[in-house]
C-alpha cells in the first residue's frame, strides 16, 4: 500500500457514503486477514489457491454460501466458512474486492 493508493481510497470513502471501501491492512474486518495465508496476496506468486485480492465481492459472498451449505464440494472452505456470519463474510468480501496490487 503506498501513499498514492492511501489517498485515492481514501477519496472513494468520501466520495461514496455507505460503501465499504477500506483503505489497506489497518482497516482490514475481522477475519479477513485469516484467509491470506492461503489464498496468496502478490498476483507473482504461483499458488494452486486462487487469490481473493480485486475479485467481484459478490462472487466471494455466492463461493463461501456454496461451501457453507455444501452445495460445492471443497477441502477446507467450507469449515472455514462456517466460522463466518454472512454480515463477516459480506465485509471481507467488500474488503478483498477494494484491495488492489
Ligand atoms: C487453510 C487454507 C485456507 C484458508 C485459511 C482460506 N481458504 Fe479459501 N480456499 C482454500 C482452498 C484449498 C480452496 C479451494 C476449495 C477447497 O478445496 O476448499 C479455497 C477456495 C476459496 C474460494 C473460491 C475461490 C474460487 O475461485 O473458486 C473463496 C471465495 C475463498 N476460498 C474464500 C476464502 C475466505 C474469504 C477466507 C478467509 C475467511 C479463506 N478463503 C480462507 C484454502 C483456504
Amino acid at each position: 500500500m503506498n501513499a498514492t493508493r492511501m489517498v485515492t481510497a481514501a477519496a472513494l470513502c468520501l466520495a461514496m457514503p455507505g460503501h465499504a471501501w477500506a483503505a489497506g491492512l489497518a482497516d482490514a474486518p475481522p477475519g479477513a486477514l485469516s484467509c491470506s495465508g492461503c489464498h496468496a496476496t502478490a498476483a507473482k506468486a504461483d499458488a494452486a489457491v486462487p487469490r481473493l485480492i480485486g475479485r467481484n465481492p459478490a462472487d466471494i459472498v455466492a463461493a463461501m454460501q456454496a461451501f457453507k451449505s455444501g452445495q460445492v464440494p471443497s477441502t477446507v472452505m467450507e469449515r472455514i466458512a462456517k466460522g463466518f456470519s454472512d454480515d463477516e463474510v459480506k465485509a471481507i468480501a467488500a474488503w478483498y474486492g477494494a484491495q488492489k496490487d
